[in-house]
């Protein structure tokens, strides 16, 4: 069975697949390119195992392949360059579709090729990660990150469509699906207790790769961010509520230096810091945290941030987030579990404090590992 979303955005709508073997039946889905040339930009991880299937897939048309190096570390302006060379090359010119075969670095870098190449051309998101088809591949937010700050560098560029084969989840590793639960976990968190006690309930489905329950799962978070960016494409508003932890987690992200920690799991740790601070700040009982950690435990995903990085380096690295404003930090907090809200209003003595124990936790437990 296939099912079909839609993201309301008037000119710029478009749909989102969800199904199994959808990369086999590209039926569904060929309708929405409406090019002769397209270029598949995927890397060398992902090539091996579904490139085949996708030009397969496209047969007929005049296909031209980019194959990127695969990680973070490569999600930057040199890799992107790749893209264009590999475009000029093939003589694409502004009708050419790009699609992006892989996870959310892959989509990422492509939608930004797309929007910038030849000022603008269309294309199709095949996200292959759990994250990536919960999250990165919804909404048209492209980019790439500098040394200097993670996805600095971007656009807003809507796709034509999102294909999610679910079967491509099969060949993920454990460590890249967790990273991908930390995301599905922040949709329940932010908007929908329903949802946070249905992934409770279905963790184990989850990790265990229960294709109806995975389903569900990513059909209940793009169908969330489907309504957030139909309200708020450009985040004015509303969007900003999707970047719960990420404020903390970015930081942490380049403080280790691209590639060393997951998105998703520097996301996780960072959601926790989130609540630490909201409780803090009067909203969420302690209980809450508990049951947050709770799940994040069991999800496989790190509590606490790299054992080595200061308060000092959180601030210093969170001055250059996207949703600072005249200076001022804004963070994403929860009032209680299911209702998040963006604010400047806590206090900075709160946030110090939130970061002080994060990292004594993280340094106790860097010891004990020492010690065992
Ligand atoms: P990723 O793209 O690096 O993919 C993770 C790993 O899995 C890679 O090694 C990849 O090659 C491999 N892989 C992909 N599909 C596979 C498959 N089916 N089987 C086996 N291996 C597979 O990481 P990610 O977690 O997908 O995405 C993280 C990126 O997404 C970050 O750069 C983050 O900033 C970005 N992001 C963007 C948005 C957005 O709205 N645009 C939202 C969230 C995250
Ligand atoms: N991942 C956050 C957003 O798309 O806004």
């Amino acid at each position: 069975m296939t099912l079909r979303l839609d993201v309301a955005l008037n000119e710029r709508s478009y749909p989102i697949f969800i199904g199994q073997g959808l990369l086999d039946r590209p039926e569904c889905w060929i309708d929405t390119i409406r090019s002769n040339q397209v270029m598949i930009v995927t890397n060398t991880t992902v090539a091996p195992l579904y490139l085949e299937r996708i030009r397969l897939a496209l047969t007929g048309k005049q296909i031209a392949t980019v194959i990127l190096p695969d990680g973070e570390q490569f999600k930057n302006l040199d890799t992107l360059d790749q893209i264009f060379t590999g475009l000029l090359q093939s003589r694409h010119n502004r009708t050419t579709t790009l699609v992006a075969l892989g996870g959310g670095v892959i989509g990422d870098m492509t939608g930004f090729a797309a929007a910038c190449y030849q000022r603008g051309v269309d294309f199709v998101q095949i996200p292959t990660t759990l994250l990536a088809q919960v999250d990165s591949s919804v909404g048209g937010k492209t980019g790439v990150n500098h040394p200097l700050g993670k996805n600095m560098i971007g656009a807003f560029h809507q796709p034509r469509c999102v294909i999610i084969d679910t079967d491509t989840l099969n060949t993920l590793a454990d460590n890249q699906l967790a990273a991908g639960l930390a995301e599905v976990i922040k949709y329940g968190l932010i908007l929908d207790l329903n949802f946070l006690q249905w992934i409770e309930a279905n963790l184990d489905s989850l990790q265990a790769r229960n294709p109806a329950i995975l389903a569900e799962a990513i059909r209940r978070c793009c169908e969330i961010k489907a309504q957030v960016v139909s309200e708020d494409e450009t985040e004015q508003g509303k969007r900003a509520l999707l970047n719960l932890g990420h404020t903390f987690g970015h930081a942490i992200e380049t403080y280790s230096g691209y590639g060393s920690w997951l998105h998703g799991e520097a996301v996780a740790v960072g959601t926790l810091l989130a609540a630490d601070l909201s409780q803090r700040s009067g909203w969420l009982e302690k209980s809450d945290i508990e049951r947050i950690k709770r799940l994040f435990l069991r999800a496989q995903l790190p509590l606490t941030p790299p054992p080595a990085m200061t308060s000092a380096d959180f601030m210093r690295l969170m001055a250059v987030d996207k949703k600072v404003l005249d200076g001022q930090l804004r963070l994403i907090l929860l009032r209680q579990l299911g209702d998040a809200l963006v604010t400047e209003q806590f206090s900075t003595t709160a946030l110090a404090a939130t970061l002080d124990a994060a990292i004594l936790d993280a340094t106790a437990l860097a010891t004990q590992a020492l010690d065992t």
